[in-house]
């Protein structure tokens, strides 16, 4: 049942719903999640049939614009991402004010935001041809940020766009070419990765998505509301779970040690969680991640790595997970990260790209859902409520008479 807490408001009541477990904060028509079922469906597609049938270009515009696009309609759409895709020449700047270790995650937050420093002028929230520029600026320009951190943490040169490429293969050379060695797309891999780049473009009102649209909802800035996503998305809660499960099968190193990973994970007592498990929504199969499983099958058999060891242990993993009881009766399924880090792996990312491969495939999302928020004319300023629980009134004393 669905409360609405516009009519409960008048009368001077409100929830108090911590991690909003049961608040919806919006309206919206872009993803739809049966959490029990374990559906997903953009515009009304189910998952499935874009993963496989679709491309990521496409997926975009869906999620822009709500209808499939026609082939015209897609030409031009990837007319105008190819037109965005570089960076003003001072963005370079930005990036070299970052000290070389920096977290490519913490480069693309930063050089993210800083685009508001390039895009603000003229610029009107309100006007959708205004809002479909970003959009696109968005989509074409990630790709872009996410590589140059890469490449700015390894001390090599930026590789510049290249606009024959597909989506995913742009960003494959602007990752691996050098200027001694242009990257050689492998139409698998690129295949693999733009399909994972739909698994990951939208998720309804999840926590980065709730932060774009928070700080949207005041008619900030985009290019700084897309920020303040990524921010959000870092956690290890959430998109950081992708490098967080590497991190982990590394550490078991060996399927003998498994069940002492699955009983750290049971106890209470030890904070330990098995990454890339549960879901708030989904309490079955997290949809995206049968996807990714065989996703990474065709990868590793492309590349010749089909005995990889973290491979054998994350399915050994997810076996022994399946059949606990602990893990049956909390309903804790693999989600979309726990197979992913692998994928990456095996192409060659580097652990520390994880979370920024997510965030470039979830602005067609962010950007979405700013648009639809914005669309709506009775859109309001977000403004969530609290339970104060500090001191009543106090005297106040001069800090010469505090003891
Ligand atoms: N391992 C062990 N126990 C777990 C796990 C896990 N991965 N996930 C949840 N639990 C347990 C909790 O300890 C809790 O137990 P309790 O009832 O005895 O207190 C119960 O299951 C419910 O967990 P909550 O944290 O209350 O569930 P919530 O919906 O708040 O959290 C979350 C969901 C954050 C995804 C959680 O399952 C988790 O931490 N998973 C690991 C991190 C991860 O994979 N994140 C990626 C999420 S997908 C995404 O963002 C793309």
């Amino acid at each position: 049942p669905v409360i609405d807490i516009r009519a409960l408001g008048s009368h001077g009541y409100f929830t108090h719903d911590p991690g909003f477990t049961a608040t919806s904060s919006c309206t919206s028509a872009i993803t739809y999640i049966d959490g029990d079922e374990g559906l997903l469906y953009y515009r009304g597609y189910p998952i499935e049939e874009l993963a496989y049938q679709s491309d990521y270009m496409e997926v975009s515009y869906l999620l822009i614009h709500g209808e499939l696009p026609t082939a015209e309609q897609k030409r031009a759409f990837e007319t105008s991402i190819r037109h965005h895709t570089l960076l003003h020449d001072q963005m370079e700047n930005v990036f070299r004010g970052f000290r070389r270790s920096a977290h490519p995650m913490a480069v693309m937050i930063g050089v993210t935001g800083a685009m508001s420093a390039f895009y603000h002028k003229g610029l009107d929230n309100f006007d959708p041809q205004h809002r479909e520029i970003v959009a696109h600026r968005l989509i074409a320009k990630i790709p872009t940020v996410a590589a140059w951190a890469y490449k700015f943490n390894e001390g090599q040169p930026f590789v510049y766009p290249q606009n024959r490429l597909s989506y995913a293969e742009n960003f494959m050379h602007m990752m691996f070419s050098s200027p001694c060695e242009p990257y050689e797309p492998n139409p698998v891999l690129a295949r693999a990765l733009d399909r994972i780049f739909i698994l990951h473009a939208d998720h309804e009102q999840n926590a980065s998505t709730s932060t774009v649209r928070l700080a949207g909802s005041s008619g900030a800035n985009p290019y700084a509301c897309i920020a303040s996503g990524m921010a959000s998305l870092w956690g290890p809660l959430h998109g950081g779970a992708n490098e967080a499960v590497l991190k982990m099968l590394e550490e078991i190193d060996d399927v003998s040690k498994i069940p002492g990973f699955i009983k750290r994970a049971k106890d209470k007592s030890d904070p330990f969680r098995l990454m890339g498990f549960g879901h708030r929504i989904y309490k079955n199969m997290d949809p995206r991640a049968a996807i990714i499983r065989q996703t990474c099958y065709e990868v590793l058999d492309e590349l010749g790595l089909r005995d990889d060891p973290q491979f054998k242990i994350a399915l050994e993993l997810e076996r022994i997970a399946l059949e606990d009881d602990y893990f049956i009766a909390k309903k804790l399924y693999p989600n979309v990260d726990f197979y992913s880090g692998i994928i990456f792996r095996a192409m060659g990312l580097p652990t520390s790209m994880f979370t920024a491969i997510f965030a470039l495939a979830r602005t067609a999302g962010w950007v979405a859902q700013w648009h639809e928020m914005l669309s709506d004319p009775a859109h309001k300023i977000g403004r969530p409520r609290q339970l104060y629980t500090g001191s009543a009134r106090r005297e106040f004393v001069p800090l010469d008479q505090r003891g």
